[in-house]
């Protein structure tokens, strides 16, 4: 069947846009009568250790991942970018885990690094958009993501997706290991369930982003600040950004930037905050005030809450609705993507085929 553009300008928009229903199918498809219903062998009772390896917006996937492996199910966690850990030849426990995530399924850094870790580990598993792509078929156990497929070379409902269902895999690795309770999974599954609504608000943000795109279309660098789960965000929305409006942008931990990229700060260079109100809300902003001290241009998304607490002073602030802690690092992949999508057309670029690019990188 040819994929349409559906009414939209560009595959990407129609890609954002569909979030929130591609991320109700892979609830539906992995929640039953308010349970899990994730695959039989996704036992995480014996795993003493996950590695996961992805390339780019994929690889930002698991880094949020592993904050939620840590926090919520207490299981160690390491993240590598497939070019990196196959050559690494990092060693392996035959007790753990290793997790490859990829839209495609077919980019050969990927498909190396399992091809690497296959037989030094329990189990290879993968998160894969494409379920009969070489990674899905080479690994013990392949989750689909159910994003549909996706056009747009930037990444957006797949990686939406990818974060569903490594959310779900956290909550059954919490269960599995005794850290969450029935009545604490339900509510996180609840929780879950909320999801696709409050996207449908964030999209509302369209127009809002589209003025705000406009003068980020002027700048020469853009840096996105986060920490915690936002801090992966944070990159990912530095590479949207980059690689469709090929403006230079990085992403980085808030806490981080003392250590270097405050040097870098004027009136010039929009720093772009994603800060919900959660317990480490107050440690961002004081970071945000150290741009702001040295009129760095400041775009803080937040929510209502955090607006109200931090916005004065800032250049623009974005308002999203409120949400439970697993479901903001999703959420504002929203704003991230709009940000780029918009900051591109303000340009003029080809938002859909950026140059340099492809969708499946195939070659190492
Ligand atoms: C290419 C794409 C990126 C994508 C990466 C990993 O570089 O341009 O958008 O994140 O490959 O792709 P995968 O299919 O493995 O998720």
């Amino acid at each position: 069947t040819r994929i349409e553009k559906a009414g939209y300008k560009h595959f990407m928009a129609k890609e954002i846009a569909e979030q929130p229903v591609v991320i109700a199918d892979a609830l539906r498809h992995y929640i039953s009568g308010g349970a899990l219903a994730l695959p039989e062998g996704l036992d995480f009772t014996s795993v003493d250790r996950l590695t996961l390896v992805a390339c780019g917006t994929a690889s930002y996937a698991c880094l949020v991942a592993k904050y939620w492996f840590e926090q919520i199910a207490g299981l160690p966690c390491e993240v590598d970018i497939a070019s990196e850990f196959r050559y690494r030849e990092p060693p392996l426990s035959d007790r753990s885990w290793a997790l490859f995530v990829s839209q495609s399924g077919e980019t050969a850094d990927t498909l190396a690094a399992l091809r690497y870790a296959s037989g030094k580990v329990a189990k290879v598993v993968s998160v894969c958009n494409v379920p009969t792509s070489s990674i899905a078929r080479e690994s013990d156990l392949a989750l689909p993501i159910l994003a549909g497929v996706e056009v747009g070379v930037a990444s957006t409902k797949a990686f939406t997706c990818q974060l569903t269902v490594l959310a779900l895999m956290a909550l059954k690795a919490a269960a599995d290991r005794g850290r969450l309770d029935g009545p604490a999974l339900a509510a996180h599954l609840a929780d879950l369930a909320t999801l696709p609504g409050l996207m449908n608000h964030a999209l509302r943000l369209a127009g809002d982003i589209a003025h705000i795109a406009e003068e980020l279309a002027e700048a020469q660098d853009i840096l996105f600040l986060g920490r915690g789960p936002m801090f992966p965000l944070a990159m990912e929305g530095a590479l949207k950004l980059k690689e469709i409006s090929y403006i230079h942008a990085e992403g980085y931990a808030s806490g981080e930037l003392k250590h270097g990229p405050i040097a870098l700060i004027d009136a010039r260079v929009p720093v772009i905050v994603m800060a919900p109100k959660d317990t480490l809300f107050e440690k961002t902003v004081s970071n945000m005030q150290e741009v702001m001290a040295r009129h760095g241009k400041v775009l803080l998304i937040s929510d209502m809450a955090g607006v109200q607490a931090a916005g004065m002073g800032c250049w623009q602030t974005l308002t999203l609705p409120a949400a439970p802690a697993l479901l903001a690092p999703i959420l504002y992949a929203i704003p991230a993507q709009l940000l780029a999508y918009h900051t591109a057309i303000a340009k003029g670029t080809d938002v859909d085929q950026p140059r340099n690019l492809a969708k499946s990188v195939t070659v190492e």
